[in-house]
């Protein structure tokens, strides 16, 4: 595994994160203030997963700003006034049953948020890398077998999957079009992950928070669809991926921009059946009862991480069973031992930049 000077490179650096009041987004902005980042975010109301945020006190660490990004003139204003060096792009509408209900505001929030970051940043000299995280659910299902590599083709059916796809065809052709030939050269990549787990999540309907809530309160797990298979990863493998992706492409636009997959290693799609058997393992007491419904079982393909690996020499630091006990973990000191999810992330972040020779 490859050393990577992380703290060297971001100490004093001035970042913009979108997105900075969701579950992603409060992990990044936290572990950028550990290293010693200048932190502008901008996040939005209503916004169902805000609780990490707040409870990190993040909003007195860095400096946040609430409006809707597809206001053009407001984003504007904050990167003209504030001149960061690199730009994370997450905001977003990211749920798909969301999108079902919701689609028009669906694209609207995710196309025309990258279209303002893009635009805007094409008109200044400072902003120097930008990502735009999408999805592994950019891609067109295909038979292969070996997962879904960069090149592959985008797709998707559901509105927030096709919404995804084309934020990766409005990046390309704006980097193409305007950036690749520009003198004073930007970074701009985009980076494809797919479902994180990690402490701080409470939102409903998602695995780990529902099976937690249910051993805490000593209630038997109910799991619907048991043989429902993901990719899991802990929140903390991508955003790595986002982190050393802006800083090497901040130092040679040419050599690193474009699209990127974060995916895991090979072998971890898991069921959900295996999820909370390991979530009972690593709590210590538990039990679960299985309900198979008739619901379609998605076969989900891995990502191939191959470029990743090869050319950032970006790693997954965690296989499934320690992404699931780090995981199991953090809730564990938050609700059992009474600990504040701040110590708590830091003692993560640090950990996890340990075992992953990052410093
Ligand atoms: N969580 C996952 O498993 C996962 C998987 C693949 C990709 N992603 C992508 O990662 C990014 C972050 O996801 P997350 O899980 O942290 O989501 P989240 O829902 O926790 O956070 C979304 C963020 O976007 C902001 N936002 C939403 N609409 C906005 C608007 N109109 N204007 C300004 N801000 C707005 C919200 O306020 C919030 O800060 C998204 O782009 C998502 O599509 C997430």
């Amino acid at each position: 595994m490859v050393n990577f000077a992380l703290s060297k490179f971001y100490k004093n650096k001035k970042i913009l994160i979108t997105g900075v009041t969701g579950f992603k987004g409060s992990w990044m902005a936290l572990w950028l203030t550990m290293l010693g980042s200048k932190v502008y975010g901008i996040g939005f109301q209503p916004n169902k997963n805000k609780k990490l945020f707040y409870d990190l006190r993040l909003q007195k660490k860095i400096n946040l700003k609430l409006f809707d990004i597809r206001n053009y003139n407001k984003l504007n204003n904050l990167i003209k006034k504030n001149k960061p060096e690199i730009i994370f792009h997450l905001a977003a509408q990211p749920l798909i049953l969301e999108s079902y209900k919701k689609p028009y505001e669906t694209f609207d929030i995710n196309i025309k948020g990258t279209l303002n970051i893009l635009e805007i940043t094409k008109k200044t000299s400072f902003v120097r890398s930008l990502v735009i995280v999408t999805s592994d659910k950019c891609y067109e299902s295909n038979n292969s077998t070996k997962g879904f590599k960069e090149e592959d083709r985008l797709g998707g059916v559901d509105p927030y999957s096709a919404s995804k796809s084309s934020m990766e065809i409005i990046t390309r052709a704006y980097y193409k079009s305007f950036f690749e030939k520009k003198k004073n050269k930007i970074g701009i990549s985009t980076g494809r992950a797919g479902n994180v787990i990690g402490g701080g999540d409470w939102s409903q309907n998602r695995i780990i928070p529902d099976s937690i809530k249910s051993i805490f309160n000593e209630k038997t797990v109910l799991i619907r669809n048991p043989n429902f298979n993901r990719p899991w990863q802990h929140v903390l493998e991508p955003i790595k991926g986002y982190l050393i992706l802006a800083m090497k492409q901040f130092k040679k636009p040419d050599k690193y921009s474009g699209a990127w997959n974060f995916g895991t290693k090979s072998n971890s799609v898991t069921s959900v059946k295996k999820i909370v058997n390991l979530i009972i393992k690593f709590w210590g007491s538990g039990t679960m009862k299985t309900k198979n419904s008739k619901l379609y079982e998605q076969v989900n393909l891995q990502l191939n991480i191959s470029k990743a690996q090869r050319i950032l020499n970006w790693q997954p630091t965690y296989d499934i069973k320690k992404s699931v006990e780090f995981t199991v973990s953090w809730y564990k000191q938050i609700l059992k031992y009474k600990k504040k999810s701040l110590e708590t992330c830091l003692l993560q972040i640090k950990k996890y930049m340990h075992d992953s020779k990052i410093h």
